[in-house]
């Protein structure tokens, strides 16, 4: 199989490439992105083939590739709150107007797409648990700028699943619910205060500011460890007797369900055993702040986001494995392993 994977450096892209080159003997990857800080030994795989460059300008070549490959799956995003509230018009760019162009060309040539939903679509959504296909989507007002990410996100599905069910793109959406692990973002984006909860904790704990619980972190998510994510995705790839076609599944675990509050607690906690830190003089406060202190008045909160992965399991025959503080563990550990040198 020839994939193509757009944004191949990125959080999901990196740990899916490595994934495929070590099980996948018999599969090649074109990959694209900005840089490739995070693909190490994989580019001196000759299985993989990448390319560093901007789905807004090398067009040609994603072409060239939409042309030649199997499946392609579409990875560029922006997909992190602080942006959507500071600058919704280029989330709207590159995630919604930048990726159709892709999916454009995949019902040009007839390929495959596996495009990355998000559980954000979700909103507001009330339901105990969040199912693909009976769940509203729930989204605030127009001011309330946070919701650009889930509305684009949402219209590429719609989109792409109009393409689908007329005949025109044989798709699989995904959903990955908090996904996290190691490299999730940069730790200079969290030092900037822009990057997503597990990574700004931990940026904060190694520069011993305070860590901000917005509105008191009462509010809750599912951590996903990216191995776990990254086993339904491969059987997505894999997608034996084409379980997976047309179908919007979401990837997450239920059982790791954690508030913030409960989050930051976790952290702290392993930062103080972790050997490097031990003996640390002094330790991150654990400190409240007001939504519209730390993100401003165009966020809005989502208080509990739990999936339903009756879907995933049956289709995948999947299940997640790693537990809450397992997975807190070896997202930390790996964060202090890189980031020995670095000061940030
Ligand atoms: C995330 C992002 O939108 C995307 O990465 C993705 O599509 C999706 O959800 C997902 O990963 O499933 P969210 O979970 O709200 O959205 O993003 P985080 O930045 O990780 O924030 C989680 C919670 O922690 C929020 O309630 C936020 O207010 C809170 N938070 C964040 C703090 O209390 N303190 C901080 O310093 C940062």
């Amino acid at each position: 199989m020839k994939i193509l994977i757009l944004g191949v450096n990125g959080f999901i892209g990196h740990h899916l490439i490595n994934r495929i080159l070590a099980e996948k003997k018999d599969w090649t990857v074109y990959g694209m992105d900005l840089g490739s800080d995070r693909l190490g030994n994989a580019l001196h795989d000759p299985r993989f083939h990448f390319v560093e460059g901007d789905i807004g300008i090398n067009k040609e070549w994603i072409e060239l590739q939409i042309k030649k490959c199997d499946v392609v799956i579409p990875l560029v995003a922006i997909a992190t709150p602080k942006m959507y509230v500071e600058d919704p018009i280029a989330v709207y760019n590159l995630d919604f107007e930048m990726n159709v162009n892709i999916i454009k060309q995949c019902v040009k040539y007839h390929k495959r797409v596996v495009f990355p939903s998000t559980s954000e679509v979700y909103g507001a959504c009330s339901d105990p648990e969040f199912k693909e296909d009976e769940s509203y989507l729930v989204v605030g007002p127009i001011q309330k700028e946070r919701w650009i990410y889930s509305c684009c996100k949402q219209l590429m599905d719609r989109v792409i699943y109009g393409y689908g069910t007329r005949g025109h793109l044989e798709f699989t959406l995904f959903r990955p619910f908090n996904w996290v692990g190691p490299r999730l973002d940069s730790l200079y984006a969290a030092k900037e205060g822009s990057s997503r909860v597990v990574t700004q904790f931990i940026a904060e704990l190694l520069m011993r500011r305070p860590i901000n619980l917005v509105d008191g972190g009462m509010q809750k998510r599912c951590f996903t460890y990216v191995d776990d994510g990254i086993s339904a995705l491969m059987k997505i790839l894999e997608n034996k007797n084409d379980v997976c076609k047309n179908q919007i599944i979401n990837i997450g675990n239920p059982n790791n369900e954690c508030s913030v509050k409960e989050l930051a607690d976790i952290l702290k906690e392993l930062f103080m055993k972790h050997p490097d830190h031990i003996n640390d003089p002094s330790y991150s406060e654990i400190v409240d702040v007001s939504a519209d202190n730390y993100y401003g008045k165009g966020y809005q909160d989502i208080y509990t986001r739990k999936p339903s992965i009756e879907k995933a399991k049956k289709l995948l025959q999947w299940e997640p494995k790693i537990g809450m503080e397992e997975s807190m563990r070896l997202t930390l550990n790996s964060f202090l392993e890189e980031n020995k040198d670095i000061s940030i």
